[in-house]
Parts: structure tokens; C-alpha cells; sequence
């Protein structure tokens, strides 16, 4: 594999050829702001927030999209730079000065814009009204918040294949949106929510999500429970609650990529119909019991099962929703506990 050699902010990089100016600055630890760039979607080189400076070039470079080269000096962090973004940022806010300053959902602008000291526009003229797509249990759009990074759409179609969004008119009027611009509960939306992933300023948000602030919440990973896929994420947790599940890119089976069922169907973790002790049938009524009873009773009518009737007449059934030590626990059980090998399970066939 050829290297390459640069040096960004002073610091020596090397790097395999074809590598973004951007990539390199990551792998160096020096971070540069960007909103449209996203390491698992293709490149735009939409919002311009990620200019450099590279020397013996005339301007300056956005270095999402500009690839390394033998012996480059890039400087990241200079006065001319930070009043160029502080005027980008200015731009994308133009036309709602509020994203500047919505710290709700995932406003990663707002960020920047605390950091480069932007709070208004200069530039605010007319100004689109836009309906905010309620029309679903899961996503909330507010087009007045998006800066057509495009985001939404790459996701869609790259990391989802569903190819629901996608860009609608030009100029003033452009828009990310469905096919046929209709909402999102009559579109072909699959509430995947990776659109809601990537989203930098909270257009597009998760509805269970959109009164808080993502410093608010306390995230704790864990594995879905819905197949046997593995798939990770974070629990977005609120006063010992959940509130919502967020993706995370670290997730080694899934990336950032969820199912509907995996990042919204989690409500039923709070649900009151769930059970929440054993309940043991007496005289044809379920019973409250503690897990003392409830194991010493399958104990003793397991174990009169196995001297009635021998270890044959017992087979174990266990499940995709269980974790590989569930799984291996229960083949142990049945093994060398009941004597059989009668062990299965229900993603088998
Ligand atoms: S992050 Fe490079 S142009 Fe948007």
C-alpha cells in the first residue's frame, strides 16, 4: 500500500494514498469541523465547514473532499479560517437563526456556532415556512432546521438501500425529502431512523428525543433484544428512564445501522402489562411468587419428570433472543443435568 507523508498543524501524518485531507487530520487527533461529512456515507463536499488551508494553494481547500499528497503543510486553525467558518456558519443559519442557539436533538451545529461565536445572521431575508411532519410515532422533520447537508438522503440510500429521500427543486425552494414530498408515514419510509442518525441539526430527530438536550441524557450501551443479530446501541436514559435509543458508531455487528424494531420498539421496557415477578398456577390461577419458589418448583417437577419418565422424555427449546451464555447454558443444563442431547433452537430452520 502506498504512504503518504504530510504535516497538519505541525504534526507528521502518514497516511495510505487516496486518504482525505480530513481522515488524516483524524488520524493525527486534530479535529476539524464538519457537518456533511460522515466516515459511512460517500463524500459531498456540501457545507464547506471543513476548509483548510494548505500551502502553495490559491484559497482554500474543503478537506472533506481533497486528498493527501507527498509533503502537504495543512493548517487547520488559523484567523482567516475561523472568520471564513464563522461566515459559513452564518450562511447555514440564515434561514433560522434559532439552529444557532437549539441545543435540542442532535444540533451539532449549534455547537459550532457557540464555538465561532455566531448567534444571528447578517444574511436573513425571506424566510421559508415550513409544517413540521408529525406524522408518525417516531420521527419528527422540521425542514426549518435542515441545511441540506444531504446526510439524510446518502443514508438512505447507502446505508439502508431504501432510496426514500432524496432532493426536490432547486435554489431557495431546494429540499431533502421523500418521494413526492409527502410525509413521512406516506412514504416509503421504513423507520430505520438512520436518517435521524446523521442528521447534524436536528431536522430530523427522534420524537421521544426532541424535548431534551443529548448532554442531559445519560447512554448506556446494550445489545438488542429483538433476533439474534447482536446488534448494539445506546439507551438514551433521562431521571433512571428510558427515553429513546441512540446509535452508536462503535457497534461492532451494526455500526450505526438499526432496525425500526430496534430503535424505537423500546417503550416496551416500561410498559405495566409486563411481568415483573414469576407467577405459578394454583388451583387454575396464576399466582405471585418469588424466584425462590418459582425455581425450586421447575426443580422438583423436572426432576420428576426425569425419574418418571426417563432424560429422554425432556428436550430444551431456546432462542435467537437469548445472548451466546444464555444459549450455552442452557445446552449445559440440559446435558448435564437432564442427560439428553435434545437441544434446539427457534432460528434454526
Ligand atoms: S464537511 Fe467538508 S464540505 Fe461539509
Amino acid at each position: 500500500m502506498e504512504l503518504v507523508k504530510l504535516n497538519i498543524d505541525g504534526k507528521e501524518v502518514e497516511v495510505p494514498a487516496g486518504t482525505t485531507v480530513l481522515q488524516a487530520a483524524d488520524e493525527a487527533g486534530v479535529h476539524i469541523p464538519r457537518l456533511c461529512y460522515d466516515p459511512e456515507l460517500s463524500l459531498a463536499g456540501a457545507c464547506r465547514l471543513c476548509m483548510v488551508e494548505i500551502e502553495g494553494w490559491r484559497g482554500m481547500a474543503a478537506s472533506c473532499i481533497t486528498e493527501v499528497s507527498p509533503g502537504m503543510l495543512v493548517k487547520t486553525d488559523t484567523p482567516d479560517l475561523a472568520e471564513v467558518r464563522k461566515t459559513i456558519l452564518e450562511l447555514l443559519v440564515a434561514n433560522n437563526p434559532e439552529l444557532a442557539s437549539n441545543a435540542k436533538g442532535n444540533n451539532v451545529l449549534a455547537k459550532y456556532c457557540e464555538q465561532y461565536g455566531v448567534k444571528d445572521s447578517p444574511f436573513k431575508g425571506e424566510t421559508n415556512y415550513y409544517e413540521i411532519d408529525d406524522s408518525n410515532p417516531f420521527i419528527v422533520r422540521d425542514f426549518s432546521l435542515c441545511i441540506l447537508c444531504g446526510k439524510c438522503v446518502r443514508a438512505c440510500t447507502e446505508m439502508t438501500g431504501q432510496d426514500n429521500l432524496g432532493f426536490l427543486n432547486r435554489g431557495y425552494d431546494r429540499k431533502a425529502t421523500t418521494a413526492g414530498d409527502v410525509d413521512y408515514i406516506n412514504s416509503d419510509c421504513v423507520f430505520c431512523g438512520q436518517c435521524v442518525a446523521v442528521c447534524p441539526t436536528g431536522a430530523l430527530s427522534e420524537k421521544s428525543l426532541t424535548d431534551f438536550a443529548r448532554d442531559e441524557l445519560k447512554t448506556v450501551r446494550t445489545t438488542c433484544p429483538f433476533c439474534g443479530t447482536g446488534c448494539n446501541f445506546d439507551l438514551a436514559v433521562k431521571d433512571d428512564k428510558i427515553v429513546g435509543v441512540l446509535s452508536n458508531p462503535e457497534s461492532p455487528v451494526n455500526g450505526r445501522s438499526l432496525c425500526v424494531k430496534g430503535r424505537f420498539g423500546w417503550d416496551f421496557v416500561h410498559n405495566e402489562k409486563r411481568l415483573k415477578t414469576p407467577l405459578i398456577k394454583k388451583h387454575g390461577q396464576f399466582v405471585t411468587a418469588s424466584w425462590d419458589e418459582a425455581l425450586d418448583l421447575i426443580a422438583e417437577r423436572f426432576k420428576e419428570i426425569k425419574d418418571q419418565y426417563g432424560s429422554e422424555s425432556f428436550a430444551a427449546l431456546s432462542s435467537a433472543r437469548c445472548t451466546n451464555e444464555e444459549n450455552y447454558l442452557v445446552q449445559k443444563f440440559t446435558r448435564a443435568v437432564m442427560d439428553t442431547n435434545n437441544v434446539d433452537h427457534c432460528a434454526r430452520t
